[in-house]
């Protein structure tokens, strides 16, 4: 269906922008609704499905809400209609569901982010954020925080793969840091992936409280080590193998990574390596066609997708003589950019 209309955009017989601007905010909005009320939770414990009557009684649905949502979802995809009753489709289950490669707090978080962007027009004009990260910088996260926390883990998850599979790592690294770390998913991924390896991560504190919620739920037996710390100021002390920056440089302008890859490159061994891993420009049509778009997003909380050349320039500048760029597979969202000390 969703080649069908692709192929209509195209040939530019549909009315397009009443799809992108009418449409999309409404299947986004069911989408999201859908999963904050737990739809797609309630229909998992349901071997049968649920008629959209049963779904009123166990969410607290108006009947006539949930049989519009069920059908809205089932229009869109989400979900399979046999006999007046629903079911998960197959993108729930995989990209929702699944412990894995769930999806479900990054589609809390843009409950959240919906409601950030309605600033995106004031932000333009201004050129000044809608969100300040550092109201993070609180030691009990709000509920928000804890969220968008969670949903970065998930995130991480898929990118986690294409990262260590690119990222060139002599056999034997000792130390890491991970400038920005949240949750601790790639620390974790690096520190099970290379023996004797250690990690750091450092972040605002109430990512941090977050990580270390998460540490109580789940144990901690990489040992990883949590602190506070402020990306746009700290020193970041000495000879570490591998400095990582997971989707940190589009939070920031142009001068504040300069300054934040100056101390990134004091703070490593020689020979040792920075890892920059984000969404960029610049690697391919394809790829630039999505980010162009999530870089408004990006605009918003104060930085953007930079070009690879916008990337290597400021490297360069912050004393980096041989940097590499290494797209990932077209299914993961994002790039490495690798700069050796
Ligand atoms: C987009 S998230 C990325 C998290 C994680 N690196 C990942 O890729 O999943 C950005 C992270 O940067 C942190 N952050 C933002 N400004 C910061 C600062 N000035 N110092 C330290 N961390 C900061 C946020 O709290 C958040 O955890």
């Amino acid at each position: 269906m969703e080649i069908v209309v692709d192929i209509l955009k195209q040939l530019n017989i549909v009315p397009v922008p009443l799809l992108d601007g009418q449409a999309q905010v409404v299947r986004a909005r069911a989408l999201l609704e859908a999963n904050r009320e737990g739809v797609f939770h309630a229909l998992a414990e349901s071997p049968d499905g649920m008629t959209s009557a049963e779904l009123a009684e166990k969410l607290g649905f108006a009947p006539d809400g949930a049989k519009v949502l069920l059908r809205a979802l089932n229009s869109m995809g989400y979900l399979r209609e046999r006999g007046g009753r629903y079911s998960n489709g197959r993108w729930v289950r995989r990209w929702i569901l699944d412990p894995k490669r769930g999806l479900h707090y990054m589609l809390r978080l843009q409950l959240y982010t919906y409601h950030r962007l309605e600033g995106l027009g004031q932000n333009l004009k201004t050129g000044r954020p809608t969100m300040d990260f550092h109201a993070m910088d609180a030691a009990n996260p709000t509920p928000q925080q804890e969220t968008y926390t969670r949903a970065m883990r998930e995130a991480a998850r898929l990118i986690i793969p294409d990262l260590l599979k690119r990222a060139a790592v002599p056999p034997k690294v000792e130390r890491m840091l991970d400038i920005g770390g949240a949750h601790g998913e790639y620390s974790r991924a690096f520190v099970n992936r290379f023996a004797g390896l250690k990690a750091k991560m450092i972040d605002l504190a109430g990512p941090v409280a977050t990580a270390a919620k998460i540490m109580e739920e789940e144990g901690n037996p990489e040992g990883l080590e949590l602190a506070v710390g402020d990306a746009l100021r700290d020193d970041f002390g000495k000879n570490w193998d591998l400095v990582l920056l997971a989707n940190m440089v589009h939070l920031f302008n142009t001068e504040q990574n300069v300054d934040m890859f100056k101390r990134c490159r004091a703070a490593l061994k020689p020979g040792g390596s920075l890892l920059v891993m984000d969404q960029f420009t610049g690697l391919g049509r394809r790829r630039d066609h999505i980010f162009a778009v999530i870089s408004l997003n990006f605009f918003n909380v104060g930085g953007k997708a930079y070009d690879v050349s916008e990337m290597n320039a400021m490297l360069r500048e912050a004393g980096f003589d041989k940097v590499q760029s290494k797209p990932f597979s077209l299914r993961t969202p994002g790039a490495l950019i690798q700069a050796w000390a």
